[in-house]
């Protein structure tokens, strides 16, 4: 059994992926940016400021890393997690990182997968397409109050993922090393555009919910009045044209791949995710 770091345990894909290492068997170690009050298990690590970065690594066999939302810079977050992975002698890294992320090497998402791919270290990187989990969580807030999905992405189509199946590839690879220096794009199975992710939450919940084509700045006044960081606003409505243009709708089949069951459907997502939406 593997002492295992899992950067951003307390998140969405962090918080599964935790509940699968611990029901192995292995002993799980969460970062955590908070400072106070910090459980036996917990760690000070702050990837923005370093603070914690050595002593969080101390005893540890394997990590899990993303960079937090919030920042654009994610190289500058996450390379100094992989060398010190390195210095650690770490048996393996598994990266988060996004689908599209790879498609020029200038992006700081790829400068990080690019140190990782010549740290020599053992790896794999993930890059899952945009969540199902969005819908409960980023654009949950126009559902609860206007019964909308307000989005800049037109008819355009995605390949949503479940974010429980982002954690149960991220558990299979840091426990086997059969795909060992492979990089795998994860998308779910169900290629939906926002009409007909609007029409599941309806038939689900009972209550009328529609999609609404907004403008990118639109959006971009809406993030921006929600406190967002400008840098990171601009980043996210980059990639919600990148969404637009149709990129998000290529199906792969490496979660069938490695986990040897299909994808979580949108349907059984918007089922147990029902309370999110009832008011
Ligand atoms: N949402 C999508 O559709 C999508 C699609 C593809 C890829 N992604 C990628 O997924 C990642 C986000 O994953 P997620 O949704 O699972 O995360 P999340 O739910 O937003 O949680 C963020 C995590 O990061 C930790 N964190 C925040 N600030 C930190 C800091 N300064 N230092 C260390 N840890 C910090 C938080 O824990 P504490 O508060 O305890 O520190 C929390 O556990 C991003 O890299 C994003 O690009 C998202």
């Amino acid at each position: 059994m593997d002492n295992i770091l899992v950067v951003g345990a307390s998140g969405t894909v962090g918080l599964e992926l935790v509940r699968i290492l611990k029901s192995k068997g292995h002993n799980v170690i969460h970062a955590t940016s908070k400072v106070e009050d910090l459980k036996p298990n917990q760690v000070h690590l702050n990837v923005v400021t370093k603070v914690g970065l050595k002593n969080a690594f101390e005893g540890v066999d394997k990590a899990f890393f993303l960079s937090p939302p919030g920042y654009a810079n994610q190289h500058e977050l996450l390379i100094p997690l992989i060398e010190q992975a390195k210095i650690n002698k770490l048996k393996k890294v598994v990266l988060m990182t996004a689908m599209g992320a790879n498609a020029v090497d200038s992006a700081p998402m790829r400068m990080a997968e690019v140190y990782l791919e010549k740290s020599g270290l053992q790896y794999n990187i993930i890059r899952p397409n945009w969540f199902m989990q969005n819908f409960n969580t980023f654009w949950l807030q126009g559902i609860l109050s206007q019964n909308k999905i307000f989005l800049p992405v037109g008819k355009a189509k995605g390949s949503f993922i479940d974010a429980r199946d982002i954690s149960a590839v991220a558990a299979n690879l840091l426990e086997n090393d059969k795909f060992n220096n492979q990089d795998f794009d994860l998308t779910g199975n169900d290629v939906l555009d926002h009409d007909q992710v609007a029409q599941v939450l309806s038939e689900v919940t009972g209550s009328k919910i529609s999609f609404q084509d907004i403008t990118s700045n639109e959006m971009l006044s809406g993030l921006l009045g929600a406190g967002l960081p400008k840098p990171y606003a601009e980043f996210l409505i980059m990639i919600l044209g990148f969404f637009k243009l149709g990129y998000a709708e290529r199906v792969t089949e490496n979660v069938e791949k490695i986990l040897g069951r299909k994808p979580i459907a949108f349907k059984q997502y918007a089922k147990d995710y029902k309370s999110s939406w009832v008011k």
